[in-house]
């Protein structure tokens, strides 16, 4: 069977999405995840694009050991030195390095004439192959290129050590029949293709990025990039889950090997769509919340005589609702660890204790924990920076009548260790909260956005509050569940304000460094 590697690149083109603001240990939980789920390549940021972004790498790349690790360069030794800095920890360095090879991104964008290009974009390859053995280079905007064009300096980046060529369809405007037939084409005219790997990267623009991909593997791409849950600028990028099922599911037709572990595909596409705060849409294919529900009555009576009739996808195969869950109240801590650990969870002792405490909290005031909740839990615990101080609500209460202008009192422990009370009235008990928590901090604080969901069903379920709030002009997410909705409010509101000063914090550090 041929091998495809999967190149996720969630960490990096994913995380250029209009909202998403992961910190580094929420992305070091990804890229762990991405590693048990088996991608063959991580991509971890654009290193030289920001001191987080270089630590984030840096760190990942000193972590994760059973999946590549590569940060994203452009085609100039300051990136290719800053990737190495961040990478060079990793198993096996490997860096990604992108020119802009389409008419108009080198005439309008880049300013430079086709010859300058095929220099500058060979010039990287020998720079960056001092230091690294692995070698990826992008011809961005590679599907609007010129066909001869990308022949031309393919067949020099490949003579000049790339180990790696990726075609992107960075601005998704392919159909699958022209994007497999150009790697056909490359992969017939560039001088040693067959001793590099080909990689396809597609966009979703036209709703046509796994079709794209698939037409790729079709004609000869030996890897495929993308993101979990298709996360991506614009329209985002081809998810990475749906490639995956459909090469199992029809390996009648496609008789190649990926390295995925199916069954870690539920869990991968929860953990990023929590920690991204990017929703999942119901109906969407692998991962929604309805992609397995027959809502018909003639499918359910189907399904039941026989699931095949309206299943071509068991949910077990993607690990959903595999395990039953066996924890309630009197569940001891060993139980939790085991579980925690079955989840794919590894906490310190002291953040497993506070998950505990949280846990036997939560079952005095709820019936039914679910696998839903557990995992909310965990990777709160998980994904807590611990060595800044930072504020702690003790306390929030509102009082809210609809004769009564809403007020709110709260009690915070600032980072310097002082207890503070703060009260403060608004339009509504929501408004009123911020109001109250905006008097800690001094600065400009607006909400940009606010949404509160439930986590799992029932009227006792979890609530969820993510919020994302400009701080000085700066953005920053805050996320918190709790049984109620306006103390998730006030935490996720505070947690905002937190990961506010861990960024400055970081920021503070890097300049005396
Ligand atoms: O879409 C694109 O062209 C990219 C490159 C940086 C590879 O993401
Ligand atoms: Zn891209």
């Amino acid at each position: 069977m041929r091998k495809i590697d999967i190149f996720d690149t969630t960490l990096r083109d994913g995380e250029q999405s209009a909202g998403i603001n992961l910190n580094t240990a929420e992305k070091i939980e990804i890229a762990k995840q991405l590693e048990r789920l088996g991608v063959a390549i991580i991509e971890a940021g654009f290193p030289a694009s920001s001191p987080g972004d270089f630590e984030a790498v840096n760190r990942i790349a000193g972590t994760v050991k059973n999946s590549i690790v590569t940060g994203l360069a452009r085609c100039v030794q300051k990136d290719i030195d800053t990737t190495w800095e961040a990478i060079k920890v990793a198993e096996q360095p490997h860096i990604h390095i992108f020119l802009a090879t389409s008419p108009i991104h080198m005439e309008y964008k880049l300013k430079k004439s086709p010859e300058q290009v095929v220099e500058q974009a060979v010039e990287a390859v020998k720079y960056a192959k001092k230091f690294f053995p692995l070698v990826q280079w992008s011809a961005e905007d590679a599907f609007r290129s010129d066909r001869e064009f990308l022949v031309r300096i393919m067949n020099e980046v490949v003579a000049a050590g790339a180990t790696t060529i990726n075609v992107p369809d960075t601005v998704g405007y392919a159909s699958p029949q022209e994007y497999g037939a150009l790697f056909k084409f490359l992969l017939e005219n560039v001088k040693g293709a067959e001793n590099v790997k080909f990689s396809a990267h597609c966009h979703d623009d036209l709703g046509m990025a796994t079709a794209n991909t698939i037409a790729a593997i079709e004609n000869g791409a030996t890897q495929v990039e993308g993101t979990i849950n298709g996360i991506g600028e614009r329209a985002g990028n081809v998810a990475l889950e749906e490639i995956a099922v459909a090469l199992h599911i029809r390996k009648d037709i496609y008789p190649v090997e990926t390295g995925i572990h199916l069954h870690e595909i539920k869990r991968t596409s929860q953990l990023v769509s929590k920690l991204t705060n990017v929703v999942i849409q119901p109906n969407k294919a692998i991962v929604g919340k309805n992609a397995f529900a027959h809502e018909s009555g003639i499918h359910q009576d189907g399904v039941l005589k026989n699931p095949e009739t309206y299943e071509i996808i068991s949910p077990a195969l993607i690990g959903e609702g595999v395990v039953p869950l066996v924890l309630g109240k009197h569940s001891g801590r060993a139980a939790f660890r085991d579980r925690a650990e079955t989840m794919g969870f590894n906490l310190s002792d002291e953040k497993l204790n506070k998950a505990f405490a949280e846990f036997k909290m939560l079952a005095d005031r709820k019936k039914e924990i679910t696998e839903e909740d557990l995992m909310t839990l965990l990777t709160e615990q998980q994904v807590q920076i611990e060595d800044v101080p930072l504020f702690e609500l003790k306390m929030v209460q509102v009082q809210y009548g609809t004769e009564n202008i809403p007020t709110a009192t709260a009690t915070v422990v600032t980072p310097e260790g002082h207890v503070k009370n703060v009260v403060a009235t608004g339009s509504g008990s929501v408004e009123a909260i911020f109001n109250t928590l905006e008097q800690l901090v001094p600065g400009d604080i607006n909400v940009v956005d606010y949404r509160v969901k439930s986590v799992g069903k029932g009227r006792d379920a979890l609530g969820e509050a993510v919020i994302n709030i400009s701080y000085d002009g700066v953005s920053t997410t805050g996320r918190n569940s709790s049984q109620d909705v306006l103390e998730a409010s006030a935490k996720a509101y505070l947690n905002a304000i937190n990961r506010h000063l861990i960024q400055a914090s970081l920021r503070a550090q890097q300049l005396t460094m």
